[in-house]
């Protein structure tokens, strides 16, 4: 199905939350820590990154109008931010708000060749986004409304998480989808003694589509489980489909719609509620089939992709597939399909979006067969799965 034509200046999305300045000094080989010692670097790259870059700019190549909400300080970085956003196109920038006390979150990115990468990261101003930073004007006409990494806002998990409820209740009341998403926890940091489970609990009857990684969600839900995870090879040691069902169910329990869970080189886990009121309150506000929505379980493996040059920000952008695929009124099936066809796309870049295409490009090469990688998931009993022409499993819950 096509995307409605673009209302001037109405936007189909708005994405809000976090947005940081990611600098990645260019590295020949391991760095260690020592005090008093000088290591010489290469250029940096300078790009922004976060939720409402990565998830936002995605859209926007996908050729969805969005509109982007999120806070900078008034230094430096954040006119680099600005200028950045600006510089695809100058609304993009229109609706980012300026704090003048405040410093612009930034990220050090240590990834040295053939070593695990490590982030230094500031939250700066994003700690203080609260639930008026995104302004009813701001949500006029929109049909979809993203927000993304509560854990590095501190106002957002404070007192329960009550400003994130707030806002997300504003939102739905207002008219378009919620779409929910998390990030990495630093255990040793505030946002690591935070009872997420009661967050959780607050915000997702508020939320339409819940899309955190497996990771992020065990750390939250299971911690046995988030422990076997960190300590397992890969993922499929430790990750089947009983496991991810047994969480969906949970997030279904606590209000939300639909649960779409990342899932690294393993693809995209998506389960609906069974729940016919709640599915139609969340297919109403799309123009979707409700019908098609109903107590859905669906598991697509990752699309092979060209060369694999990088997967930072490739969950945001998988994201963005998927609300893309919702405003053109997918099922259940092919909106997983689609979420993973622009999550391959985005590993082709080392950064998350400069590799995602305009939509008809996304589906020319779904349509040419596009081979999966290999799905290493125990699925339990396969009685009743159905496989989509692209490989795209339905399973029977
Ligand atoms: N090797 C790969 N090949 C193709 N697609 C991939 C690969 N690895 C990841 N992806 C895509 O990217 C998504 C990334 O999922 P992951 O679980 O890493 O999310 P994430 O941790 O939220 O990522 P990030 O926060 O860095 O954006 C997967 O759902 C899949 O669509
Ligand atoms: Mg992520």
């Amino acid at each position: 199905m096509a995307s409605a034509p673009a209302r001037s200046g109405v936007p189909d999305a708005v994405v809000a939350g976090h947005i940081s300045l990611d600098i990645h000094p260019e590295l020949a080989g391991p760095v260690a820590y020592e005090p008093g010692r000088l290591t010489v670097v290469g250029p940096a790259l300078v790009s922004i990154g976060g939720s409402v870059a990565n998830t936002g700019l995605a859209l926007h190549r996908l050729g969805v109008p969005v509109r982007l909400v999120a806070k900078v300080g008034a230094d430096l970085f954040g006119r680099e931010v600005l200028a950045q956003l600006a510089a695809i196109e100058g609304r993009l920038a229109s609706a980012i708000i300026t704090s003048p006390d405040e410093a612009t979150s930034y990220t050090v990115a240590i990834s040295p060749p053939g070593v695990d990468r490590t982030f230094l990261h500031c939250p700066g101003a994003n700690q203080t986004f609260r639930a008026e930073d995104v302004r009813d004007e701001t949500l006029a006409g929109a049909r979809m409304f993203h927000f993304g990494y509560p854990p590095l806002m501190r106002e957002m998990y404070a007192q329960g998480g009550a400003q994130l409820r707030r806002l997300l209740e504003r939102v739905r009341a207002a008219g378009p989808a919620t779409s929910l998403d998390l990030c990495a926890v630093d255990p040793a940091s505030e946002a690591g003694t935070v009872d997420w489970q009661q967050v959780l609990c607050g915000a997702l009857p508020f939320v339409d589509v819940f899309a955190p990684s497996i990771e992020e969600l065990l750390f939250m839900l299971d911690r046995p489980a988030h422990a076997a995870l960190q300590a397992g090879p890969v993922l499929a040691a430790s990750v089947d489909r009983d496991l991810l069902a047994g969480v969906a169910d949970r997030l279904l329990d606590m209000g939300v719609a639909v649960v779409a869970v990342k899932l690294g080189d393993q693809g995209l886990y998506l389960r609906s509620a069974r729940d016919g009121d709640r599915i139609a309150a969340f297919a109403r506000r799309l123009g979707l089939d409700p019908a098609a929505w109903l107590d859905r379980e669906v598991i697509a493996p990752c699309f092979e992709p060209r060369a694999l040059a990088g997967t930072t920000g490739a969950g945001d952008a998988t994201i963005a597939g998927l609300l893309a695929a919702l405003l053109r009124g997918e099922d259940p099936a092919d909106a997983a399909t689609s979420a993973t066809a622009v999550g391959a796309f985005s590993v082709e870049a080392v950064d998350s979006t400069s590799a995602v295409p305009p939509w008809p490009d996304v589906a020319a090469r779904l349509a040419d067969g596009w081979p999966r990688l290999p799905l290493g998931i125990a699925l339990g009993d396969n009685e009743g799965t159905e496989r989509s022409p692209t490989g795209t499993l339905t399973l029977r819950p």
